[in-house]
């Protein structure tokens, strides 16, 4: 769903607007989100497209769901996010598990979501709670049998490894996750590195990190690479594969680099997969290799 929408407030000072489609919370992001929504589009696509036949049982997790529907700040459009980019998909998945924090973003999505879950064969299950706390929760409802994708996409480093691991132990589940390189770890690094207990050390479950910050000061692009390389290797001690050239970054309209999407997978065909979709980029060029 994409409309037009020229008269609103200052798209400056909020963070929730009410969509002049459905007048329920929008999301205000920057117009950069219709790049991460074409990559998450694409990706289910495929990965629906070839598995529906042969997995009955198919689960998209998304456990910083957002209410659904975006604007974007400078075009001023109504978009879907990415729940329902995942409900309205060709070949939709059997199971959705959707989860935030924000009440007000929680009772959003639960409007937004009724048309969908009234549908035969599609369960849509939402909490309101932190995505670390209901992961593990999250997990104990999908068994071995199921086909998952999960989409992790929080605003900065909210979700720790320890429940990366939880969430996918025993699963068979790919991931598509918001690497926040550029902006978030240039400003915020030096605070964090300060302090016994931060958030880079949750997200990284152990303190590695510190070295390569310490190696790499006044370098963002050795920083950016080395904590990409140690993501990668914390990846795979919980069985992923993820190649750091295959992440795609998302910039703004600067051509400022504010995250990476990374993709990983327990199977190589998941990886086949992304390397394929991410060969067009979202302006519908070929992607150039990650800088
Ligand atoms: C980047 S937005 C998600 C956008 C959505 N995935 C989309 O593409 O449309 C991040 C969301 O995470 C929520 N959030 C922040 N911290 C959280 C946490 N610890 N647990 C669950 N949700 C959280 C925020 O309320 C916000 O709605």
């Amino acid at each position: 769903m994409v409309s037009e929408t020229p008269e609103l407030p200052d798209l400056d000072e909020v963070q929730y607007v009410e969509s002049p489609v459905d007048k329920l919370p929008a999301r205000v992001v920057g117009d950069w989100s219709e790049d991460k929504h074409y990559y998450l589009n694409h990706y289910i696509n495929i990965f629906e497209t070839g598995m529906h036949k042969k997995w009955a049982s198919r689960a998209y997790i998304d456990l910083f769901s957002g209410p659904g529907v975006c604007m974007s700040r400078e075009a001023r459009r109504v978009t879907d996010g990415s729940p329902l980019i995942a409900l309205k998909a060709d070949y939709p998945f059997t199971d959705y598990y959707f989860s935030d924090l924000n009440a007000t973003v929680v009772k959003a999505l639960k409007r937004r979501c009724e048309p969908f879950g009234s549908k035969p064969g599609i369960r849509i299950n939402i909490f309101q709670k932190d995505s670390n706390a209901v992961a593990s929760e999250v997990a104990a409802m999908i068994d071995a049998k199921t086909l998952c994708l999960a989409f992790i996409d929080p605003t900065g480093l909210d979700f720790k490894f320890d429940a990366l691991r939880a969430l996918t132990g025993g699963k068979k589940m790919d991931l598509i996750i918001h690497f926040p390189i550029g902006t978030a770890i240039k400003r915020n690094i030096e605070k964090w590195f300060k302090k016994d207990q931060s958030k880079m050390d949750a997200f990284f479950a152990g303190s590695e990190w510190r070295g390569i910050y310490e190696g790499n000061q006044g370098n963002l692009t050795n920083l950016t690479s080395g904590l990409l390389g140690l993501y990668r290797a914390k990846l795979a001690q919980i069985g992923y594969a993820m190649e750091p050239a295959d992440a795609v970054q998302i910039r703004n309209s600067k051509n400022v680099p504010l995250y990476a999407l990374l993709f990983a997978s327990k199977n190589p065909r998941g990886n086949q997969f992304w390397k394929k979709i991410k060969q067009i980029e979202s302006k519908g060029q070929r992607s150039l290799p990650f800088d």
